[in-house]
């Protein structure tokens, strides 16, 4: 069996393709020009198998079993791609080589988008981008992008530009064979890094009229049409792709709009009329409008666009992107649920609200009306990217992979773990009766994690896999009776063996990630079907993944032990903690007047923020006292307490007759003083831990009632710092994304050494956010294989770590200007590897060359100069280097 994954991007157009002139090879009837757009927002992913063992072609989409025969576009894809698998098999074998016949077995397709398909946004480019793409690397057919356009174009159209990053025509050709109709780059992705788009995301709904359909209608009825075909196009094309080369935003920008409305018009001009634009879209191209007018350098500032439907893509250069970010918000404010903005450039500081109009009296504020919520549902910040992309086999839809624990060669003195993580794969597990399997979408580390990796837990093995909390997507369920269930975004109930018994765990109870339950650092887990709810819909992935252990232990001390109610006074203990936050948050959504304890000021600011009436600081022998003048004369109704130890000689004169304290840790200590003053007071001691399923259920009503979120105000935690080196930097870990690498980042402050090698989910925004956040003590960063990095992340890196002395960039999509900016800021500069940087050239070789006079060890395999059109391989004698032979018998 072979099995190869790969995904591709989204493109929106600036000058669009709208009408056929032969319908069944999909011949435009002109040319066009799009952006591609980053794979990290929007993508489509495809995995195929092919195998002599199956006995049918069969396709998945989006975790839909679907009949692959009656996929006509699809078809043509796998025809196309096969007779040319066959092609070369028969060649193959008249050269006497062996091939395995690929051509004649039977696949099994598997394919979803990251983004729901009838939100109106363009799933059929990268769908059909993605499946050719997969089928060429499944069958070793060349990857030479415009000959492989001409079989996407025969899916969609639009898929032909999808093959390619950054700035793509689509050349309608002459011939009526379709062989000169195909897609070219125009400019690769790092030539316009600095131009990012926004999608506003009109309505969810599925469009009226399909672009293949409507298009036709188009070519028959339209007069306007063929005066665009003539006349416009062909000289905006030309225009268009000088504006690009030349980064000439004021003539991208306009000829953006111009056409945007040209394609509307001739849809307009259609008998029967096509609408795509609404209310909301035409207000959207009110509002870029003036927001343009009133530019203060009197420069256009964005570029709107829509495609065959009311969402609305806003171009514009990266320094407006906030501005224009909160201005729409400002107009068509979103739910408060999470789903509006989900800020993936961190480009709001925290705690910043949206929606603030600029500060701008050349802007009229009443241009147009404030919308009703709702009326633009979602805000998609993304920016030009690269094209299809092969991932690991851990990224497979048809397989799993999991971090599992292995044994530690010995104990690490330094930081005492007795276990070291890996990435393993292991077999898709199966659900089998009353279960479901859930894709993981996100997990969340706890600080049991941690202490599991230390031995801290009884009957820990090595060989399990870890983690306790997660989120997910329903794929499989083992009764039909659950079927309602497949596809459906769930939180997953972390103990097992405790239903409904308030007074403790009916069975042997377990939590998931000790052995023997499997944890959630995987890409699937089986779950029994009545451990999972679906996940509340105002959490982001994040803080849903935050939820389920902690909101659990949160909520059985808050009221099934502690019985919180409305008006009890009521003291949570050591706020940093994640369930001290929640139980917080839940008493405070109850009602209750909450007053906290922490060793640190800040998170006592923070937590009076989010609702506390105020709170004490332990580390002050005053503290008592000081609760007790907080208090004013009240009592406590209740403590909450994570931490044990003898703050328990304090509590009871502060307690109210009948009071209670749940204690569900300890922190401080694995004792508590509990002495006959709390006796005679009719005080309860209740331990507390976890909680059943019940409960759990109870908890996620709770918060989907009081729109629950948890909050993080800790800052730093020792322990986890050197598990997150360790992992950071041990280990290739393809699963790492941006927001890990956020949290490892400010977990480990004084990192020197950087290896994200062969992350390809790590972003250049993250980058920029170590760089920054670590200053100046990076000194190795390797950055290898993370194939969409770009100038960005280097300009930030070498902009704020001086004492760089070894870059590894090896794969990444960065050019010239990145390295000559290198060459400016890090004089010190000893070890470089740009292998397979394509668009490298001897321009930035020399800039380094010039600058950094301690660079001994290169790597230049495979630069190739394609932008300057000598498309040869860049050889170190051309450059006048010494060899590396030479160079060490000159230290010699
Ligand atoms: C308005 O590529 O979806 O987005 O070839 O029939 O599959 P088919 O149509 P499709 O049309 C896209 C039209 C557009 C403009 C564009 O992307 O150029």
């Amino acid at each position: 069996m072979k099995t190869v994954t790969c995904t591709a991007p989204v493109n929106i157009a600036v000058i669009k393709y709208w009408g056929k002139r032969d319908t069944s090879l999909i011949l435009p009837t002109n040319d066009s020009l799009s952006v591609t757009l980053s794979q990290d927002i929007l993508h489509s992913k495809t995995t195929i198998s092919a195998s002599e063992t199956f006995t049918s072609d069969r396709l998945w989409l989006n975790g839909k079993e679907e009949d692959i025969t009656k996929n006509k576009r699809m078809h043509n894809c796998f025809r196309e791609t096969r007779a040319l698998r066959a092609a070369f098999e028969e060649e193959e074998r008249r050269h006497g080589r062996e091939v395995a016949p690929l051509s004649t077995w039977k696949v099994h397709v598997c394919s979803e988008n990251n983004f729901p398909t009838a939100a109106g946004l363009a799933s059929s480019a990268s769908g059909l981008a993605a499946l050719v793409f997969t089928l060429a690397k499944l069958f070793d057919l060349s990857t030479n992008m415009s000959y492989l356009s001409r079989i996407a174009r025969q899916g969609s159209g639009s898929a032909c530009r999808s093959l390619f990053g950054g700035f793509v025509a689509w050349e309608m050709g002459s011939e009526a064979d379709g062989s000169d109709s195909l897609a070219v780059q125009v400019a690769p992705e790092s030539h316009w890094p600095d131009l990012q788009a926004l999608i506003c995301v009109v309505s969810d709904a599925k469009k009226g009229t399909s672009s293949t359909e409507g298009m036709q209608n188009t070519v028959k009825t339209s007069p306007l049409l063929q005066h665009r075909i003539k006349e416009v196009v062909p000289a905006r094309m030309k225009q268009m792709k000088q504006a690009i080369l030349d980064r000439d935003f004021e003539t991208f920008a306009n000829l953006t709009m111009q056409d945007s409305n040209q394609f509307h018009a001739v849809c307009l001009d259609t008998l029967p009329p096509i609408f795509y634009l609404n209310d909301t879209s035409r207000a959207i191209i009110k509002l870029v409008h003036e927001y343009n007018n009133a530019s203060p350098d009197g420069k256009l500032r964005a570029a709107y666009t829509f495609d065959a439907g009311p969402n609305a893509v806003i171009y514009a250069p990266k320094e407006h992107m906030k501005e224009i970010i909160q201005l729409v918000a400002h107009y068509f404010p979103g739910a408060a649920d999470g789903s509006y903005f989900a800020d993936p450039y961190r480009i709001l500081q925290s705690n910043e609200a949206l929606g603030a109009i600029p500060a701008n009296d050349r802007f009229n504020a009443a241009c147009i009306p404030v919308f009703p919520v709702g009326a633009v549902s979602r805000l998609l910040h993304t920016e030009v990217a690269d094209g299809p992309r092969v991932v690991g086999k851990d990224e497979s839809l048809l397989n799993a992979d999991a971090i599992v624990l292995v044994k530690a060669e010995q104990v690490n003195k330094e930081t005492g773990y007795k276990y070291g993580v890996e990435l393993q794969q292991v077999p898709t597990p199966k659900p089998s009766e009353g279960q479901v399997l859930v894709k993981i979408q996100a997990f969340s580390f706890n600080h049991r994690d941690n202490w599991i990796r230390k031995g801290q837990y009884p009957g820990i093995k090595a060989g399990s896999i870890c983690g306790s909390d997660a989120v997910g997507i329903v794929t499989e369920v083992w009764s039909s009776s659950d079927s309602s269930l497949v596809g459906k975004e769930v939180i997953i109930q972390p103990g097992a063996n405790w239903d409904s018994d308030p007074r403790g765990p009916e069975g042997m109870y377990g939590i998931l990630g000790s052995f023997p339950l499997s944890g959630t650092f995987a890409e699937y887990i089986v779950v029994d079907r009545a451990d999972v709810a679906l996940r509340p819909k105002h959490l982001s992935l994040a803080e849903a993944a935050a939820l389920p252990l902690g909101g659990l232990t949160a909520y059985r001390a808050t009221f099934t032990k502690a019985e919180v109610r409305a008006g009890d006074n009521v003291l949570i203990t050591g706020i940093g903690g994640g369930v001290a936050l929640l139980a917080m948050a839940f008493a405070i959504a109850a009602g209750a007047n909450v007053y906290v304890t922490s060793g640190d000021e800040s998170k006592i600011e923070k937590a009076k923020s989010l609702g506390a009436k105020g709170g004490v600081n332990y580390k002050k022998e005053s503290w008592p006292s000081d609760l007790k003048s907080l208090l004013n004369g009240a009592q406590l109704n209740a403590v909450i307490d994570g931490a044990g130890g003898s703050a328990y000689l304090k509590y009871q004169s502060l307690m109210k007759v009948g009071s209670i304290i749940a204690c569900y840790g300890m922190t401080a200590e694995p004792q508590v003083p509990f002495g006959m003053g709390y006796v005679l007071k009719n005080i309860e001691l209740r331990g507390s831990t976890m909680g059943s399923r019940r409960e759990f259920n109870e908890m996620v009503a709770f918060v989907n009632e009081k729109q629950v979120r948890p909050v993080n105000v800790s800052k730093a935690n020792g322990e986890l710092v050197h598990a997150l080196e360790f992992l950071v930097l041990r280990y290739r870990w393809d699963l790492l994304t941006d927001d890990h690498l956020f949290m490892f980042v400010d977990k480990c402050p004084n990192l020197h050494v950087l290896n994200v090698d062969m992350c390809k989910r790590v972003h250049h925004m993250s980058l920029e956010y170590v760089a920054t956040y670590l200053n100046t003590s990076l000194e190795e960063v390797s950055l290898s294989g993370c194939t969409h990095l770009n100038n960005y992340a280097v300009f930030a890196i070498a902009e704020h770590c001086p004492n760089l002395k070894s870059l590894n960039v090896s794969e990444c999509s960065i050019t010239d200007e990145a390295l000559v900016f290198v060459a400016k800021k890090c004089p010190h500069l000893e070890r470089l590897d740009v292998s397979f940087c394509r668009w490298i050239t001897e321009v930035g070789i020399q800039a380094l060359r010039e600058n950094c006079k301690n660079l001994r060890e290169w790597n230049l395999e495979a630069c190739f100069s394609i932008l300057g059109g000598i498309d040869k391989e860049l050889r170190e004698e051309d450059l006048g280097w010494e060899t590396e032979e030479e160079s060490v018998q000159g230290e010699e």
